[in-house]
């Protein structure tokens, strides 16, 4: 019932009240007033008292009426909806556009797991003999100039998660490099590679070791072409692989390479068997992590079934971004997140780093391009902090800022809910279940 409705309900009342009057009027006047003999001024008194005690119980009936007739909700309603009006008029006269509603507006996040084959280029498909050949190369020390240091020595597939545990890696005659090594597991489905993202590809990235002076010293491609042609034992194999009667070639050895490490992938990840239709497969903390994993905007970078922006599945313009985007001083100065700039012009405050794969992400520390993090809670909350601007704390009410845009002339409010302890565990959680079965399982066994 709205206002006319109350309205027409007062006139009804003001009119009984006053037939009720006029009736009384007539009855002090005419009945009473003879009966017991009172004096004009008297009856007229009389009608008076007797009329406002009438005046009285009327009023008293209506305050009860309206409050049965409009319940509580109707009322408050009834008051909000006339001051948002008037927050709109307020708007309008000061110019200021109302900041849109976000919620059900953006697209939501698809999930993907990872496909069981990794994409191959078409001039370099993977076959079975060059997949064996690649192996071969790949653990052959061979391709270091004093014969001690194979690909496996700082990626170890067979006993480690392909990687070597060390904060950076070491080369020939102990050298110390300047990079973590990342792990070459699902490396196959990365669009660039490295930690600045330098290879373009598989094949190319695998010419880039041999030459490094600090990890496998050799002189030049040629010297390891020779290298591999002097063993006589790879003749066949070659052969097998690329037809017979060819000279190998340095091209030949990086495509097998390749071909090889395009089958090091982990489909087998409790998030995959999650994502493909066992419910069962994550944990209520883990489900929490996935969660906040997206809220908390870590897929704008680490998207995709290979979790990250810098995969083959959605070639995105930008493989690479900044790290930090918000240079955390308590961060950057405990773990030297500056001294190393990344692809970006030496001397920058801030590096620029392709996004790396979150696969396997708990069995290969310690973290980030200079290993220097060992704990990954710490690596989220790093990431929290340095690539989202969120705050950790456990006051869970959070904060409420009002931002006054001036440029743009709009205010809008901001609920920035810390991120507490309980979430960092549980987004470590989640990060968990993107483990292999089979490399966790390594792990467990203590081989890893
Ligand atoms: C001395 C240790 C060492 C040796 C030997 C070595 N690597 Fe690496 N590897 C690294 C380091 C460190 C990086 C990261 C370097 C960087 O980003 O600048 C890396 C990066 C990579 C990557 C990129 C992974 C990614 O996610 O971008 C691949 C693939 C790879 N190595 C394969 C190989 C192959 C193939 C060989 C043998 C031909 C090899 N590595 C030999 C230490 C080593
Ligand atoms: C703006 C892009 C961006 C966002 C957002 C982002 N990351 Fe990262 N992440 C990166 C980059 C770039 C690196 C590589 C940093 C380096 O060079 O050391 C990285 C590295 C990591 C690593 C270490 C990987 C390793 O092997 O050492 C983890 C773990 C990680 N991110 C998790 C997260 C989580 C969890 C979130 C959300 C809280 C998140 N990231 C948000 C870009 C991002």
């Amino acid at each position: 019932m709205g206002n006319a409705g109350l309205l027409g309900f007062m006139n009804i009342s003001i009119v009984l009240l006053v037939i009720g009057f006029t009736v009384l009027l007539f009855m002090v006047q005419f009945e009473l007033g003879p009966l017991s003999r009172l004096s004009t001024g008297r009856k007229w008194l009389m009608t008076l008292v007797l009329g406002s005690g009438m005046v009285a119980f009327s009023i008293k009936l209506v305050i009860i009426f309206t409050l049965l007739r409009f319940p509580e909700q109707t009322i408050r309603a009834h008051i909000n909806m006339q001051s948002s009006q008037s927050l709109v008029q307020w708007e309008r006269r000061n110019q200021i556009t109302p900041v849109p509603v976000a919620v059900g507006m953006q697209k939501a996040y698809v999930w993907q797991a990872l496909p069981e084959v990794a994409p191959a280029p078409l001039w370099n498909p993977t076959t079975p003999e060059k997949v064996a050949l690649g192996e071969r190369l790949f653990h052959d020390k061979a391709l270091s100039i004093d014969r001690t240091v194979s690909c496996s020595s700082c990626h170890d597939v067979r006993k480690g998660a392909g990687e070597d545990h060390r904060r950076t890696s070491l080369g020939i005659g102990g050298q110390r490099g300047g990079r973590n090594a990342p792990t070459v597991w699902n490396a196959a489905f990365q669009s660039v590679l490295f930690w600045d993202g330098r290879a373009p590809s598989l094949e190319e990235q695998s010419k880039g070791p041999p030459l490094n002076p600090v990890e496998m010293g050799m002189p030049s491609l040629q010297a390891v072409e020779q290298r591999v042609r002097e063993n006589e034992s790879y003749r066949e194999p070659f052969a097998r692989a690329f037809g017979a009667g060819q000279v190998i070639t340095i091209t030949q050895i990086a495509a097998a390479i390749a071909a090889y490490e395009r089958t090091l992938i982990t489909p087998d990840a409790p998030y995959d068997r999650f994502v493909r239709g066992d419910d069962k497969a994550l944990s209520a903390a883990q489900l929490r992590g996935m969660e906040l994993f997206q809220s908390v905007g870590c897929v704008l970078c680490h998207s995709g079934p290979n979790f990250s922006g810098a995969s083959l599945f959605d070639p995105s313009p930008s493989p690479q971004r900044l790290f930090p985007v918000f240079p955390e001083r308590k961060y950057v100065g405990r773990y030297r997140l500056t001294r190393d700039a990344g692809a970006n012009v030496p001397g920058s405050k801030q590096g620029i780093w392709r996004i790396p794969s979150l696969r396997n992400v708990a069995l290969t520390a310690p973290y980030l391009h200079n290993g220097s993090v060992d704990n990954l809670a710490e690596v989220v909350r790093i990431m929290a902090t340095a690539q989202r601007g969120k705050r950790l704390g456990n006051d869970i009410e959070g904060a409420k800022f009002i931002v006054w845009s001036r440029q743009n002339r709009t205010i809008s409010r901001i609920e920035s809910v810390p991120l507490s302890d309980r979430d960092v565990d549980d987004i470590v959680a989640f990060l968990k279940s993107l483990s292999s079965e089979m490399l966790a399982a390594r792990s467990r066994a203590g081989t890893l």
